[in-house]
C-alpha cells in the first residue's frame, strides 16, 4: 500500500524529494498553537490501515517533540497500520552521561518516550559518542543514515584540493569517512570544553598540507563555539579561509554570524535542519533507510 507521509516541519526540498522517491501520498494536517502555547493538531488525511511516515526534524526539540508525539498517538488511535519517524535530525543525543551528580541523562529518557510512541525510526548521523549505536537506548528498529556520501559528492565538485579537519576527537568518525570517499587527507584538532559556549581548540601543524583548502567538518554546529574556535586558530596561523561543512545546522544564538566573523569562507550544511546554509540533500540516503523500515 502507498505509504502516507505527514510533514511536521522538514525542509521543503527534502520532503518533496522523499515523497517522490518513496512513492508516498502526502498527508494533510493542521497544526497550530493556542494562545497559551499548547498545540492543536488535526489529521485531515485518514491514517487508517496506512503505513505512516512522520517526517520531523527534531531541532528545537522541546517545541517539536510534543506535536510529533501527538501525531503518532493520533495515527495509532485512528487505526494506522504502523507509524514510523523519519527524523533527519535526532535531538538529545549529546547528553549521554551524568557528568555531575543529579544530572538528567536526557538521551535515555528521550529515547524511551520515542520508543513507546513509534514503530520505527530513521535518522541521519545521530551524535553517537558514548553510545555505540541507537540500539543501546532505543527499543524499536532504528536506522542511522550517514550523510557522508552526500557531503563527499558536494566536496568533490565544489572544493579543490581539500584537507578535511575535524574540530575535536568525536568528529573523527565523520571526517575519516568523508575523506576516504574523496581521497583527501584529514586530521582532527583537540578541543577542551569549558562551558556551553566556551571551547578551546589546539591546532596541529598543517605545513604538510600547504596549498590545500581547509575544510572544517563536523556533525553539528549548535552555538558555533567549537567551529569558531577552530576557525580562529587556523586563520591566526595564516591558513586560507576554511570552508565549514556540517551535517546538522542547529545554529543556536548567533552561530552563523559567529562563524562568518571567525573567518569562514563558506558554510554549507545538509538539509536535515532547515537553514539558509542547506546545500546538501540527504533525501536519497534517507529514502533507502525508510524503505527498509516499511518492508
Ligand atoms: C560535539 O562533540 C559535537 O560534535 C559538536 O562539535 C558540538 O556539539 C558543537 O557544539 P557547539 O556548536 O555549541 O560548539
Amino acid at each position: 500500500m502507498t505509504p502516507l507521509l505527514f510533514d511536521l516541519g522538514a525542509h521543503p526540498g527534502l520532503s518533496a524529494r522523499l515523497q517522490a522517491l518513496l512513492g508516498a501520498e502526502r498527508g494533510e494536517l493542521e497544526l497550530r498553537r493556542f494562545p497559551d502555547g499548547e498545540c492543536y493538531l488535526r489529521l485531515d488525511t485518514s491514517p487508517e490501515d496506512r503505513a505512516v511516515i512522520l517526517l520531523c526534524p527534531l531541532d528545537r526539540p522541546d517545541q517539536r517533540t510534543l506535536p510529533m508525539l501527538f501525531a503518532a498517538a493520533t495515527c495509532r488511535e485512528l487505526g494506522a497500520a504502523r507509524v514510523g519517524l523519519a527524523a533527519p535530525y535526532l535531538a538529545y543525543m549529546r547528553q549521554d552521561i551524568r557528568f555531575r551528580p543529579g544530572e538528567a541523562v536526557t538521551s535515555r529518557t528521550y529515547a524511551s518516550m520515542l520508543s513507546e510512541a513509534l514503530d520505527w525510526l530513521v535518522t541521519v548521523d545521530p551524535h553517537l559518542h558514548r553510545y555505540g549505536s541507537l540500539d543501546e537506548i532505543y527499543r524499536l528498529p532504528a536506522r542511522s543514515i550517514a550523510a557522508a556520501p552526500a557531503l563527499a559528492t558536494w566536496l568533490r565538485t565544489e572544493v579543490e584540493h581539500p584537507v578535511l579537519i575535524g574540530p575535536d576527537a568525536e568528529s573523527a568518525q565523520w571526517v575519516a569517512e568523508v575523506a576516504a570517499r574523496i581521497g583527501a587527507p584529514w586530521l582532527v584538532l583537540e578541543k577542551a570544553r569549558r562551558g556551553d559556549r566556551d571551547v578551546a581548540v589546539t591546532v596541529p601543524d598543517l605545513d604538510g598540507h600547504a596549498g590545500c583548502t581547509p575544510v572544517l567538518l563536523d556533525d553539528i554546529v549548535s552555538t558555533g563555539g567549537t567551529m569558531a574556535a577552530a576557525l580562529a586558530h587556523l586563520r591566526q596561523q595564516g591558513y586560507a579561509a576554511p570552508v565549514c561543512a556540517l551535517v546538522h545546522a542547529v545554529f543556536a544564538d548567533e552561530a552563523e554570524a559567529k562563524l562568518r566573523a571567525a573567518g569562514a569562507a563558506r558554510i554549507v550544511s545538509c538539509n536535515t535542519v532547515v537553514h539558509a546554509t542547506n546545500a546538501v540533500c540527504v533525501a536519497e540516503l534517507m529514502a533507502d533507510g525508510i524503505r527498509d523500515c516499511l518492508r
